[in-house]
C-alpha cells in the first residue's frame, strides 16, 4: 500500500449529546454503561473466556479445542470445533420453537397505481425446505464441499436460500452485487475459480428491467471456467438459454427433496469470498471462514440492534455488499429475528417507499446508510409525514461517515426524537460491527461511532503505532484479533499480509483515518489510501483509472475523490490524451461509458477534466494530493516543491472540466 498520510487535522466540532431513552433501557439486552464495562473489560482480559461463552449459544456437532490460536497475521478462532451456518439459521430456530416464525419478509419492486406490491413471508419451516431443495439441487449439478459457487441475484429471497444452500453444502459462495457490469463477473469468477453462476433472468429496480443473465452471457464470452448457470425466473424478459450450460433455478429443484442434512464444517472451513476495492486495480477476494464470522454476525446482531423476537429488522442494504451478508442473512437469521428484504430503488415510485414499507410491515428497526439519507432529506420530508412510523425502535447507519445535519434529520424526522441511533463503523474484512453505541447505555454524539464493540480493541495512532493523545488525529488500528475477522485475501496470503500489517506494524491497519475524543469516543475521518468511498461503496481509484486508460484516446488517468453533496465522495477523473486525440463532449461520453461497463454505474465520474499533463514528482509519482484540491474546487495551496513540472498546475488549473 502507498504510504497513507498521517498530521491528519480534525476540524469538526459537535457538542451534542443524547442520552439513550429510558424506555429503550429499560427492555434492552445491555442496560448500563457499568455492564457495558465489566462485559468490555472482560472480553479484551479474558477473550477466550468471553468468545467461548458466546459461541455455546450456538450449535456445534463439535465443541472447540481451542477457542483462540492467534500468530500474527493468523488468528484462528474455535479451533477443532464443527459446526454449520446454515444450520444454526434454520434448523436451530426451528428447534427453538420458530419453525412458523416469518425469516424473511420480502416486498417486491413493482407497484401500479393502486395495487399493493408483491409481498412474501417465509417461515423458518419453509425457508429451510427452500434452502434443502436447492442444496439438493445443487449437488446433483456436481457442487460440493471446497467448491466456489458465484451468486449473481436481484434482491429476492432466492439470494439469500442460494448463499444458505451453498453454506449448507459447505461450498463457498462469492456474492457479486447485480450493478456490476460484466467485466466485474469475468474477474471474479476467474480470481475465485468458480465453475457455477447462480443468477436471474433479471431484477426490478426503479422500474425498469436490470439484465443479469445478459450481464452473465457477456461475461461468459470471456471466460470458459464456468460450466453451469442456473436461472430464477424473476422478470420473465426473453433471454438465452445456452444448452448444456444453463438451466432453470425450477428444474433444479424439481423433485428435489426438502431435507438435507448439514455438512459438519471445520470452524476454520472458507464460508465465503466477497471481492472488495482496495489500492491496487485489482479487486481482492476477502475470505471469512465458518466458526468466527458466525459468532461475530450473530453477536453484533443481538446487542448493537438489540434483537427480541417481537423485531422486524431491516438493513436495506444489497446482499451483494458485505452488509447484505452480515445483516441481512447471517446476523438476523442465526438470532432468530425476521429479516426484511426489498427488492428495489428506495424513490420508487417515489420518495415515500421506504416509509410505506415501514409502516406496511410494522418495522421495528432500519438500519440505512448516510448518502440515502441525504437524499431523502434533499426529497423533502412530506414523503415521511403521510406514514405512521411508530413501529419503529431503533435506527441504524453504516457505510461513511455520517455528517450530523443528517444524522439529526434522521434522528428527529424518522425517529420522532424516540428512536436511539447506532452509527457502525466497520468494513467487508471485519466481518461485523466494530465501533458503534449499544443503544440502551451510550449517549450519542451525531457523527461518531462512539466506542468499541465487546473485543474489539481500536485505537488511533500514528505510523510507529504510538498512541495519540485526545482529539489528534491519526490511523486507525485494531490491536487485537476478533472473531469475524477476514482470514486472508483469497490465493493471495502476502498481499493480505503486505495490505494490512505493514503499514503499521504489529497491528491491523484499517486504512482510515480518525480521532477519538476526550470521552474515548472514535470519529472517523475517511480512507487514508487510494480508496474512494463513494455513496457508501468503495471504489479503488487504480480500478477506474484502469477502466478509463482502457479507451484508445486515454495516454493516462489520475483518478481522485472530491466532496459530493449526496454522495459524500465524488469521483473526479484527470485525463491526458494520446496524441491525435482530441477532447470533446462526445470522448467525455465515451469514456464515461467505459467506466460503467468495466465496473458499473456506481463508479461513473462526476467530472473528467482533460489536461496536457498531470502534476508527478521527480520519481515520477501522481501527486494526488494537488489533484484532490483541484477537484475540490480549490487551488493549490499545499506543498508543490516536490513538483517536477510547476507549469502543470497553471495548465490543470485551466483544464477543460466536465
Ligand atoms: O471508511 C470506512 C467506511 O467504509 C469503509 C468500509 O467499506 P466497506 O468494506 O465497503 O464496508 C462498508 C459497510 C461496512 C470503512 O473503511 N465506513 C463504514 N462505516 C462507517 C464508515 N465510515 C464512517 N462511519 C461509519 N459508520
Amino acid at each position: 500500500m502507498s504510504h497513507p498520510q498521517v498530521g491528519i487535522e480534525s476540524t469538526q466540532q459537535e457538542d451534542r449529546l443524547f442520552a439513550p431513552p429510558p424506555e429503550f433501557c429499560a427492555k434492552a439486552w445491555i442496560q448500563s454503561r457499568e455492564q457495558y464495562d465489566r462485559m468490555y473489560r472482560e472480553s479484551i482480559d479474558r477473550p477466550e473466556e468471553f468468545w467461548g461463552k458466546i459461541a455455546s449459544e450456538l450449535k456445534w456437532f463439535k465443541t472447540w479445542d481451542r477457542v483462540l490460536e492467534w500468530k500474527l497475521p493468523d488468528a484462528k478462532w474455535f479451533v477443532g470445533g464443527k459446526t454449520n451456518i446454515s444450520y444454526n439459521c434454520l434448523d436451530a430456530q426451528i428447534d427453538a420453537g420458530r419453525g412458523d416464525k416469518t425469516a424473511i419478509l420480502w416486498e417486491g419492486e413493482p407497484m401500479a397505481q393502486g395495487t399493493p406490491p408483491e409481498v412474501r413471508h417465509i417461515s423458518y419451516k419453509q425457508l429451510r425446505e427452500d434452502v434443502c431443495r436447492l442444496a439438493n439441487g445443487l449437488r446433483k449439478l456436481g457442487v460440493k464441499r471446497g467448491d466456489r459457487v458465484t451468486i449473481y441475484m436481484p434482491m429476492v429471497p432466492e439470494a439469500a436460500v442460494a448463499m444458505l444452500a451453498c453454506a449448507r453444502l459447505g461450498a463457498a459462495h462469492s456474492v457479486i452485487f447485480g450493478g456490476f457490469s460484466s467485466q466485474a463477473i469475468v474477474d471474479r469468477v476467474e480470481d475465485a475459480e468458480s465453475s457455477i453462476v447462480i443468477t436471474a433472468d433479471g431484477g426490478f429496480r426503479r422500474g425498469q428491467v436490470v439484465a443479469l443473465k445478459n450481464n452473465v452471457d457477456e461475461a461468459l464470452i470471456k471466460t470458459s471456467r464456468v460450466k453451469t448457470v442456473v436461472v430464477l425466473k424473476r422478470t420473465g424478459q426473453p433471454i438465452n438459454m445456452t444448452a448444456g450450460r444453463d438451466v432453470w433455478w425450477n428444474d433444479v429443484i424439481a423433485g428435489q427433496p426438502a431435507t438435507c442434512d448439514a455438512e459438519q464444517m471445520d470452524a476454520e472451513d472458507l464460508l465465503f469470498v466477497l471481492y472488495t476495492s482496495g489500492s491496487t486495480g485489482k479487486p481482492k477476494g476477502i475470505i471469512h471462514t465458518t466458526g468466527g464470522y458466525m459468532v461475530g454476525t450473530y453477536l453484533t446482531s443481538r446487542y448493537v440492534f438489540d434483537l427480541h423476537d417481537s423485531d422486524v429488522f431491516w438493513c436495506t442494504a444489497d446482499v451483494g455488499w458485505i452488509t447484505g451478508h452480515s445483516y441481512v442473512v447471517y446476523g438476523p437469521l442465526s438470532n432468530g429475528a425476521t429479516t426484511v428484504m426489498y427488492e428495489g430503488a428506495p424513490n420508487y415510485p417515489d420518495f415515500s417507499r421506504f416509509w410505506s414499507i415501514i409502516e406496511r410491515h410494522k418495522i421495528t428497526t432500519f438500519y440505512t446508510a448516510p448518502t440515502a439519507i441525504r437524499a431523502f432529506m434533499r426529497a423533502g420530508r412530506e414523503f415521511v409525514d403521510e406514514h405512521d412510523l411508530s413501529s419503529l425502535r431503533l435506527l441504524g447507519s453504516v457505510g461513511e461517515p455520517i455528517n450530523p445535519e443528517a444524522w439529526i434529520w434522521y434522528q428527529q424526522v424518522i425517529g420522532h426524537s424516540r428512536c436511539p441511533i447506532v452509527d457502525t463503523w466497520w468494513q467487508t474484512e471485519t466481518g461485523s460491527i466494530m465501533i458503534t453505541p449499544l443503544p440502551g447505555v451510550t449517549p450519542t454524539k451525531p457523527g461518531s461511532a462512539t466506542l468499541p464493540f465487546f473485543g474489539i480493541d481500536p485505537a488511533v495512532v500514528d505510523r510507529d503505532g504510538v498512541e495519540q493523545p485526545a482529539n489528534a488525529g491519526g490511523l486507525l488500528v485494531v490491536r487485537k484479533p476478533w472473531p469475524a475477522m477476514l482470514r486472508g485475501i483469497f490465493r493471495d496470503q502476502d498481499r493480505y499480509f503486505r495490505q494490512y500489517w505493514t503499514d503499521v506494524r504489529g497491528f491491523y491497519f484499517t486504512g482510515d483515518g480518525a480521532r477519538r475524543d476526550q470521552d474515548g469516543y472514535f470519529w472517523i475521518m475517511g480512507r487514508v489510501d487510494d480508496v474512494l468511498n463513494v455513496a457508501g461503496h468503495r471504489l479503488g481509484t487504480a480500478e477506474i483509472e484502469s477502466a478509463l486508460v482502457s479507451h484508445d484516446a486515454v495516454a493516462e488517468a489520475a483518478v481522485v475523490g472530491m466532496p459530493h453533496e449526496m454522495k459524500g465522495q465524488g469521483v473526479a477523473a484527470f485525463v491526458t490524451l494520446r496524441s491525435g486525440f482530441r477532447p470533446s463532449e462526445a470522448l467525455k461520453k465515451e469514456l464515461l461509458e467505459a467506466v460503467v461497463k468495466q465496473i458499473g454505474a456506481i463508479a461513473r465520474p462526476d467530472q473528467i477534466r482533460f489536461t496536457d499533463a498531470l502534476p508527478k514528482t521527480r520519481s515520477g509519482k501522481i501527486m494526488r494530493r494537488l489533484l484532490k484540491e483541484l477537484a475540490s474546487g480549490g487551488e493549490i495551496r499545499g506543498d508543490t516543491t516536490t513538483l517536477e513540472d510547476m507549469n502543470v498546475i497553471a495548465r490543470l488549473s485551466t483544464a477543460d472540466e466536465g
